[in-house]
């Protein structure tokens, strides 16, 4: 089946675009809504994600599954890897080259419906911590791209491949890492590895946390 792709000027989300049609029973899985800017793009913890003309901003719509943040990590990392990008994943789901942000992805849910927004630089990075496409040395144009991530989050992959590629794609395991938790709490320790269901194992002075959602800065190697 092939991928039905709405293409939007400006736009608040494209979050928001894709769960109205959802909702009105006008798209669902294998829809892709991809705008030229957004107005109100937003990352994951509330935050604005910077979206001036130029990057790839896309939401695409999948059938929910317990391992959609794995999935969608390691669909978008291959599909750059088809356009000669490298990227890696930063816990649990922040691409990076090198210690900077490409890209970003944040999954929103309805009841049966994964809505995985996606953000890549491609021309600028629009902060100084982030890089794109172009100063990666890469080739992807918006559309191939866009493309390349549908086919690539539609392969079929059983549980235990799933976890091996998403393990391969992760830069955190191995790292000292600070996590900043929804209560305000944080955890720090050495990331040793990942669980069945993609939490973070951590080992800390008080010995061993296992982590499902946060924020993740990796301190040293
Ligand atoms: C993050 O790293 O915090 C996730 C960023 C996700 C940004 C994308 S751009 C397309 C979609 N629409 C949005 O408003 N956000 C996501």
């Amino acid at each position: 089946m092939s991928l039905v792709v709405h293409r939007l000027r400006e736009v608040g989300s494209t979050q928001d675009e894709a769960r109205r049609l959802l909702e009105s029973g006008r798209a669902g899985p294998g829809h892709v809504f991809v705008a030229d800017e957004q107005s109100e793009g937003r990352g994951r913890f509330g935050r604005e994600w910077l979206s001036p003309a130029g990057g790839l901003y896309a939401t695409f719509l999948v059938k929910r599954c317990p391992s959609i943040a794995l999935v969608s990590g390691v669909a978008v990392i291959r599909a750059l890897a088809r356009f000669d990008v490298a990227a890696c994943l930063k816990w649990p789901n922040d691409l990076l080259v090198g210690e900077k942000k490409l890209a970003g992805i944040l999954i929103e849910t309805t009841r049966h419906v994964a809505l995985v927004g996606v953000g890549v630089n491609l021309l600028d990075a629009p902060l100084q911590t982030a890089t794109c496409v172009r100063a990666a040395g890469g080739t992807a144009r918006r559309g191939e791209l866009v493309v390349a991530i549908g086919e690539e989050l539609r392969k079929p992959r059983d549980v235990r491949g799933l976890l091996t590629a998403y393990r391969g794609c992760l830069s955190t395991l191995g790292r000292v890492v600070r996590i900043a938790l929804a209560n305000g709490g944080t955890i720090e320790g050495t990331a040793v590895d990942i669980d069945a269901d993609g939490r973070l194992l951590i080992e800390t002075e008080m010995g061993r946390r296992t982590v499902s959602s946060g924020e993740c800065v990796h301190l040293r190697v």
